[in-house]
């Protein structure tokens, strides 16, 4: 067995070089390169004595002492000491909670971020008599109503991930969601503007709409809200178009197999990437932990994964967490502030959390707010016991 403590380009790249003094005992008499499996994931060992495997990358912190053992023309890799890393966090929370989160091993960033403190503005001193509905370390939700809300200081966001009713008559708790297409677009240009002031300069907004409206009378949803944000002052990056694949739902066709009045009806929804001032990122840590593959698949513009269950996050209208995982990792840096005004069920604030970033939810549903607490402790693994007894601060 062999000890070594991994380097920065281990990390990132996914491989292990296997020190020349150990060869002899870990690579035997096999000539490099060849292929092997690496804790049963496919693997190799090139010319130079690296074992590269898929199973390495951004597994490890970087400094991870683990250890190398050979076993039948195999290899299994371990840590010495597991190297949890916890998400520590500089803005100062409401109470002072001594909260851990427990982040799988898959997600920590290969180097070890450093957190600078933002500008956010969450201390009860300077948020007035706001109370959050829940903190615990790097999650905060507020049940606001997002245009009211005093609680984020202007220019303090780095990243807006979020989905707003769509106006298509789902039932919501609190919100009614079949007003007139005019008092829809009239809300959407309040709420946004709040998210312009909240960005900071080289803040980035993903906006997930729906392509356009066929119910009640067909409206390009898409196109009138991006050019509202543009009214606002963001500026436009680009779209992605989000396949979700649920053709099985369709059931109009308008004059079915007749040029009368057929329907078209697309089954995306867009993710529209704005930004306040300047695309390129000069705050944060500057620390990205998105590996190759993810960077090379999720800059082509056109996303295909499956929606979330209503039944399995019980809101009426959740998106999978693969949606904010993704702008997370490929928008912002470990550590940026992250936002969704409409957090629902909180999808948002779990794959923040799960991904090493500090997260706010706003939503005016205090059931929801509810749901999204749970959902954080179950999935982003923020530890329960403490969080019991601390965590409702207006129930
Ligand atoms: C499409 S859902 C968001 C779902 C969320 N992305 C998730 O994965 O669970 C929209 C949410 O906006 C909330 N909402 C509606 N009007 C609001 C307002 N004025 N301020 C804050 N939240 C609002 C609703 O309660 C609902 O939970």
């Amino acid at each position: 067995m062999v000890t070594k403590a991994l380097k920065g380009k281990e990390v990132e790249l996914g491989f292990v070089q296997i020190p020349v003094k150990n060869r002899a005992e870990l690579l035997g008499q096999n000539r490099m390169p060849f292929t092997t499996k690496v804790n049963g994931v496919p693997a190799k060992v090139d010319k130079y004595g690296r074992l590269w495997s898929d199973f390495l990358k951004s597994k490890y912190a970087v400094g991870t002492e683990v250890t190398i053992r050979r076993n039948n023309g195999s290899f299994e890799i371990d840590t010495v000491e597991p190297f949890l890393k916890s998400t520590s966090v500089e803005v100062k929370p409401i109470e002072t909670v001594p909260l851990e989160l427990s982040l799988p091993q898959t997600k920590i960033c290969p180097k070890e971020p450093e957190l600078k403190p933002t500008n956010i503005k969450l201390e009860a001193t300077e948020i007035g008599s706001v109370k959050p509905y829940f903190q615990a370390n790097s999650a905060w939700i507020f049940n606001e109503n997002v245009i009211q809300t005093k609680v984020i200081e202007n220019d303090s966001i780095d990243l807006i991930v979020t989905s707003p009713p769509y106006n298509v008559d789902i039932k919501y708790n609190s919100h009614n969601d079949q007003i007139s297409y005019e008092g829809y677009l009239e809300f959407s240009r309040k709420w946004m503007s709040r998210c312009y002031e909240w960005l900071k300069n080289d803040g980035r907004f993903c906006l997930n709409i729906p392509l356009d409206k066929n119910k009640n009378g067909q409206q390009s949803v898409g196109a009138d809200l991006t050019t509202i944000a543009k009214k606002i002052g963001f500026k436009y990056h680009s779209t992605i178009v989000w396949n979700e694949g649920n053709i099985s739902r369709r059931t109009a066709w308008g004059s079915w197999m007749r040029a009368s009045a057929p329907f078209v009806i697309a089954p995306v929804e867009l993710i529209v990437i704005l930004y306040k001032e300047t695309w390129k990122k000069n705050s944060g840590s500057k620390i990205s932990d998105i590996n190759r593959d993810d960077f090379m698949n999720w800059t082509n513009g056109l996303w295909t994964f499956q929606g979330e269950s209503k039944k399995r996050t019980g809101h009426p209208a959740p998106f999978p967490l693969e949606l904010p995982h993704r702008c997370i990792k490929l928008f912002s840096y470990v550590g940026d502030v992250i936002l969704d005004p409409f957090s629902g069920s909180g999808t948002t604030l779990v794959a923040a959390v799960l991904d090493n970033r500090k997260a706010i939810g706003i939503d005016v549903d205090l059931e929801y707010c509810k749901l999204a607490k749970k959902r954080l402790t179950k999935e982003a693994h923020i530890l329960n016991a403490k969080l019991a007894q601390s965590s409702d601060l207006i129930e």
